[in-house]
């Protein structure tokens, strides 16, 4: 495994002229027209990086790309992997490790979720604070040492710095934001009403199916993490979940999640 996450870096890192970026973002549903934001130097299919995966979801384009975002080297995932489309853990975070082993210093993620905190609204944007992890977790079998620890610790998963900065931009910027815990479960389901239940009665504010193994991994290898959910829709109301709708209140709220984002990267 090691060997194929370093062959595909090496192939990326030759096929983008050894860019070397220091900011990975991964780009969830409906937001992926952030990437239109960034000054890209290199763009990559997916299909054409031996090693990667393929995307299989509407709305989710499938390519890395190189760029600047004022000034800063990163690289974006437009379009990512999810358990539920049948790929292994090893492939769903496959590039997360690609990313590191081409240099990024921290990982921006960002994703869809159900509300399960009562006071959220359709269309807010919540800052990650932290996980429970309802999926098979990515680390389970041998460890690779060169990249990570056995046995990872996950306080302060969600770097408690960079939820400070992005309150602080928010506050200049105007931009509503929510905190809490996103629970991740493998989909595709959307939930019933008695798991919305049951993920707030744990703990949890926003329901979704992706970002947790990536995160998991990124915080294995040391990475620092910033999350951004949209809560696309609101699970203890009576409203049947709609992925239409989900991307729709993604592309809504992606306008202030790209303001976030880019002076959150401009002041790293
Ligand atoms: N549950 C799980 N994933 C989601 C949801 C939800 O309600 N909304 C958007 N992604």
């Amino acid at each position: 495994m090691l060997e194929e996450i370093k062959k595909t870096a090496a192939f990326v890192a030759a096929a983008t002229g050894d860019f070397r970026p220091e900011v990975g973002i991964i780009l969830g549903t409906g937001l992926g027209d952030f990437a239109d934001t960034i000054e890209a130097e290199y763009t990559l299919e997916y299909k054409d990086i031996p090693g990667f995966p393929v995307s299989t979801v509407e709305g989710h384009k499938g390519r890395l790309i190189f760029g600047r975002i004022e000034g800063r080297k990163v690289v974006a995932m437009q379009g990512r992997f999810h358990y539920y489309e049948g790929y292994p853990m090893s492939q769903v975070t496959f590039p997360v490790r690609v990313m590191k082993l081409l240099g990024i210093r921290y990982l921006f993620v960002s994703n869809a979720s159900g509300g399960i905190n009562p006071s959220f609204r359709t269309g807010d944007l919540m800052i990650i604070t932290d996980h429970i992890n309802l999926m098979p977790n990515p680390l389970i079998g041998p460890n690779m040492a060169e990249l990570g620890p056995r046995f990872p610790d996950m306080h302060n998963c969600y770097d408690r710095e960079l939820i400070a900065r992005a309150t602080k931009i928010a506050e200049t910027e105007g931009i509503k934001l929510q905190y809490g815990v996103y629970v991740g479960g493998t989909g595709p389901t959307f939930e019933t009403q008695a798991e919305y239940r049951y993920f707030k009665a744990i703990g949890g504010d926003a329901a979704g199916m992706s970002t947790v193994p990536e995160v998991i991994v990124a915080r294995h290898m040391s990475v620092p993490v910033f999350g951004v959910s949209v809560i696309t829709n609101c699970g203890l109301s009576d409203e049947a979940g709609d992925h239409e709708d989900v991307q729709r209140q993604g592309r809504k709220a992606g306008v202030r999640m790209a303001v976030l984002f880019r002076e959150m990267i401009k002041n790293l």
